[in-house]
């Protein structure tokens, strides 16, 4: 049974918690373990980290006393005698159970194979000089996934320090930077003249990076284009069109793999992949790196034939933008969103360099909470 005392401030004071009344007009209820972790006094000011250790609690904490106190809960905990102030416009917050606010987590805008003269473009060198075109570009990396920097200097630091504006170059199994242009012994079709099927990077890494860079130095080679396309348009369709098939693909784990002489990379990911809200947040698809699908061959009458839907609707003009990357460009992309690939060339053309590297998504996340929080820079 729940014994309730109602204060004189309205505070009704309940076996597991109390019930405020807010500024709103509204009352919510919060719980005394809760109350108890997150008394301000529970963070230090200097690195701003919880250092109130609930663990060391004997029992749950309950309250000797609790009032409004001006725009503030006042509790006094029985425990230990500790008096915790909690203002009333930070307790509205969290008083009906939702996620608190995050400013990156902008929504996404869909595009199609019309969009290569609206991606967003910087110039390079701007991006080094004002915060504020940093902010665009990340806008743009969250919302539409790809955006293009210009002017960039012919140099493998260029790379390093633009990456270095949104966070740190993340590394993956094939080291920090990774040269595209024609191997001799190549172990990666990229490193060839060949075409390059639509797919994204290096699935298989348990996690995929999130932030992909891509620095062209030199295209003078006839062919080598390339193809851009949004894999959450495709899978928004997608839904729409083939609810079971969609299931299906952000369902079911599939293998891919990585392998030569000297590594055996593998890992299992879902073909569609959701957000924290279900919505479609990218895709995850490569051809070249799909290992021998080890699932129920019963199972695969079904997923095959939603698998090459969603693949042939992938390829479709609707979707693709093609064109080509030039020198000084530098484009970059969510690697979870944005399919990529690129037509054949012929290698003695010309010549045909783009030096790649990966950043961190929630790194990047964490640069554009910084940099639109006011007063966080002189
Ligand atoms: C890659 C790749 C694109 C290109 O190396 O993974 O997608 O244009 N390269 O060569
Ligand atoms: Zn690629």
């Amino acid at each position: 049974m729940d014994t309730s005392v109602v204060s004189a401030s309205g505070v009704t004071t309940k076996d597991h918690g109390v019930d405020v009344p807010l500024p709103g007009g509204q009352s919510s209820y919060f719980n005394f373990y809760w109350l108890r972790d997150n008394c301000p006094t529970s963070f230090d000011t200097q690195t701003r980290e919880r250092t109130f250790d609930i663990f060391h609690l004997s029992r749950e904490p309950q309250p000797a006393s609790v009032r409004l106190a001006g725009e503030a809960l006042e509790i006094i905990w029985m425990e230990d005698g500790h008096t915790s102030r909690y203002p009333l416009d930070w307790l509205s917050q969290y008083g009906e159970g939702k996620r608190r606010q995050d400013r990156a987590d902008l929504p996404r805008r869909a595009w199609y194979a019309d969009h290569y003269p609206d991606i967003a473009r910087f110039p390079q060198p701007k991006l080094k000089e004002d915060r504020r075109e940093v902010v665009k570009w990340i806008e743009a990396l969250l919302v539409e996934g790809v955006a293009i920097l210009t002017d960039m200097p012919d140099s493998d630091a260029a790379l390093t320090e633009t990456v270095r504006l949104i966070g740190h170059v993340r590394p993956t199994f094939f080291g920090e930077y990774f040269d595209v242009k024609t191997h001799i012994n190549p172990t990666n079709l990229a490193y060839t003249a060949k075409a390059l099927e639509l797919h994204t990077d290096t699935p298989a890494e348990e996690t995929a990076p999130g932030v992909q860079f891509l620095h062209c130095r030199a295209n003078s080679v006839e062919g080598g284009m390339s193809l851009f396309l949004d894999g959450v348009a495709v899978a928004n369709d997608f839904r729409k069109e083939h609810p079971e098939d969609f299931r299906l693909l952000s369902e079911t784990l599939i293998p891919y793999y990585c392998e030569h002489d000297a590594y055996d990379m593998r890992s299992r990911q879902r073909v569609i992949e959701l957000d924290e809200h279900g919505e479609v947040s990218g895709v995850t698809i490569s051809q070249h790196m799909a290992d021998v699908f080890d699932l129920p061959q019963t199972f695969l009458d079904l997923y095959y034939p939603a698998f090459c839907r969603f693949g042939r609707m992938l390829q479709s003009d609707k979707y693709v933008m093609r064109f080509r990357l030039n020198a000084a460009e530098c484009i970059v992309f969510d690697n979870h969103r944005i399919v990529h690939g690129r037509s054949a060339y012929s290698a003695t053309s010309g010549e045909r360099h783009l030096r790649g590297c990966y950043a961190d998504r929630g790194e990047m996340r964490s640069a554009y909470r910084a940099l639109t929080t006011e007063g966080r820079f002189k």
